[in-house]
């Protein structure tokens, strides 16, 4: 059985202060006993001080980025090493922002996939389409091309570990939700498509849908049968919102 995670993506949000407040109130609603893993994804200046809070919290701490390098004259970056050596256990890659922005490309995203692993990190691949792709029907033909890069430099045993989020571009921080059914759709293709390589596997590989996750729509979301807890962006920034959606995918544990 796959146990849930909520991943919440601080993005670049909030301050110490902030950071403070948001963990201690939502710290106060949780339940350790639940079956669901639970990671917050700080901004890199503030990991250090949130991974201490959250040391005795049933609560993981994730870092947003890593570089693909070891270590080395790159200034500017922050190497797998580190965000281990300052209480991380998962980081994000790949996130589509990143892609945006930042104009990182497939062959990038599967070095920084190798560098977390490496470095005993449990990495969160992003993958998804445009509104632009969907609608040209090529959300498939996307989605595998981005996760065949990863698959191609990794093979498929990181898998057992790694965390993917299909996070459709058009979903994220529009309000506008994959609908249940789309979202089971394009995970069961990514779970046939690293069942090709090895099916045990597929089997264990958590697979997140993200993009507008919220309380009101996090219980339908993860009722589907491949969709196996949450990224969420904005929602992670307000305890209410995010204890609802852990709780949601706590109560889809018990169903499963
Ligand atoms: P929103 O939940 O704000 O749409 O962001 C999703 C996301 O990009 C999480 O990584």
């Amino acid at each position: 059985m796959r146990r849930p995670l909520v991943a919440g993506n601080w993005k670049m949000h909030g301050s110490g202060a902030a950071n403070a407040a948001l963990l201690a109130e939502f710290e106060l609603r949780l339940h350790s006993e639940w079956p669901v893993d639970i990671a917050v994804f700080p901004p890199f200046v503030y990991l250090a001080d949130v991974a201490r809070r959250l040391r005795d919290a049933a609560i993981d701490v994730g870092a947003q980025d890593v570089c693909a390098e070891p270590g080395g004259a790159f200034t500017g970056e922050i190497a797998a090493a580190m965000l281990k050596d300052v209480g991380c256990a998962l980081v994000i890659v790949g996130h589509s922002e990143r892609r945006r922005w930042n104009h990182e490309d497939d062959a990038l995203v599967a070095r920084k996939f190798a560098a977390a692993s490496a470095a005993g990190l449990t990495p969160v691949l992003c993958i998804g389409e445009t509104l632009e792709e969907r609608e040209a029907g090529k959300t498939e033909a996307v989605v595998a091309r981005q996760l065949d890069a990863v698959l191609a430099m990794n093979g498929v045993a990181p898998f057992a570990r790694a965390v993917i989020a299909y996070e459709p571009v058009w979903a994220i921080g529009t309000g506008r939700n994959a609908s249940p059914e789309q979202a089971q759709a394009v995970h069961a293709f990514v779970r046939r498509r690293i069942a090709q390589q090895n099916a045990n596997i597929a089997g264990q590989a958590r697979i997140l849908y993200g993009g507008s996750v919220k309380a009101a729509n996090a219980g339908e979301l993860f009722a589907m049968p491949d969709v196996d807890g949450g990224l969420v962006g904005g929602a992670s920034l307000v305890a209410d919102e995010f204890y609802e959606i852990c709780a949601a995918a706590a109560a889809r544990h018990e169903r499963v």
